[in-house]
């Protein structure tokens, strides 16, 4: 198994693909464009389109400042970012405008996981590769994206549910989710871990599942509902800090006391999540890292440069409890 320079990834497949497979060219090729792709010695910057899913929580905005900070002009980039504001026919247009423009590169971290195939097919044919960034596509076509940087969201869900089922499914418990944006990759792939690693425990039943769209207002909205609808909630579990901080300020206002009488298990440990978690008001967090800009920047130099790249880098996550999350909080970067 290889490994890219970053201390954060370790490469998960060697499905390795080249600018040549995609049937692109190096920027150097194109229009306007000469002297070094790469960025290198003559100053020629690389141009990179990339359309954000939003700011809809604080791991997207630590997630966009990291790749504000890395995709910089001393570090050979011309970056133009796009907000879709969580709506995938704004990102279609960010991405179609990139094409127009004819960057280097583009990259995304696409809203929902289908719906993409026909503006991929438009990147290609203009010879732009793509790079995925923090969420999947669904495509039967792997040619349309040249590498997929981002975590195991399967492996985060699991995670959570395996915590849930050996520290408190000793004893029925009656769970509720709140589920992140629907029909998004993270969403699909929580859901899919959090059950696979609790259906062999009979002690846990979710008993209602609903969006909260990876915001704190979502996710306390829909928390107050849960309150009302059932008066046996022992656990939520949140697809992103967020919404279990906004599940929190739920449980708070119905004058139930969150991490003891409703216990939370989220996912992503932003600052605000870790400080929830060292209060004891979180019970556990699986850790998402926003911090992709560095693998970003790798990644997309290679590819200008007809390098080979990795199609799958799987970011590293950790998980924490209360006296780890009390630990890691003095140095938290995000
Ligand atoms: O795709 C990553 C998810 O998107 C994060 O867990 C969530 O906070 C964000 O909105």
């Amino acid at each position: 198994m290889a490994r890219i320079n970053h201390r954060h990834t370790a490469v998960a497949a060697l499905a390795a693909v080249s600018l040549l497979a995609l049937g692109a060219c190096s920027s150097g090729a194109k229009a306007g464009d000469t002297g070094d792709a790469a960025g290198g010695s003559d100053g020629d910057l690389i141009s990179i389109g990339f359309a954000q899913v939003g700011a809809e929580s604080g791991w997207r905005t630590a997630n966009t400042k990291s790749i504000k900070d890395t995709l910089t002009k001393e570090n050979g980039f011309d970056l133009k970012f796009s907000d879709a504001q969580q709506k995938q026919e704004n990102q279609i247009q960010a991405i179609r405008s990139y094409i127009a423009q004819g960057v280097d590169v583009i990259a995304f971290s696409p809203v929902v996981e289908s719906g993409w195939d026909a503006v991929l097919q438009e990147a290609k044919a203009a010879n732009i590769p793509v790079i995925l960034t923090d969420r999947a596509v669904d495509t039967d076509d792997d040619s349309l994206y040249v590498s997929f940087i981002g975590s195991d969201f399967v492996e985060e869900g699991k995670r959570a549910g395996e915590w849930v089922s050996e520290n408190l499914g000793t004893e029925p418990i009656n769970v509720v989710e709140l589920q992140g944006t629907t029909g998004a990759a993270p969403t699909i792939d929580r859901k899919k871990g959090f059950e696979e690693a609790t259906k062999g425990n009979s002690n846990i039943t979710v008993i209602d599942s609903q969006t909260g769209n990876f915001t704190r207002a979502e996710g306390k909205q829909v928390m107050e509902s849960f309150l009302q609808a059932h008066d046996d909630i022992d656990l939520v579990f949140a697809h992103n800090d967020d919404m279990g901080l906004g599940a929190l300020e739920a449980i708070e206002a119905a004058g139930k006391v969150p991490g003891k009488d409703i216990k939370i298990v989220t996912i992503d440990g932003v600052k605000d999540g870790m400080t929830a978690l060292s209060e004891g008001k979180f019970n556990y967090i699986v850790e998402c890292n926003p911090l992709l800009g560095p693998d970003l920047a790798d990644i997309a130099k290679k590819v200008v440069a007809g390098e080979t790249v990795e199609k799958r880098i799987v970011t590293k996550d950790e998980a924490f409890d209360q006296e780890g999350a009390k630990a890691a909080l003095p140095d938290r970067q995000y």
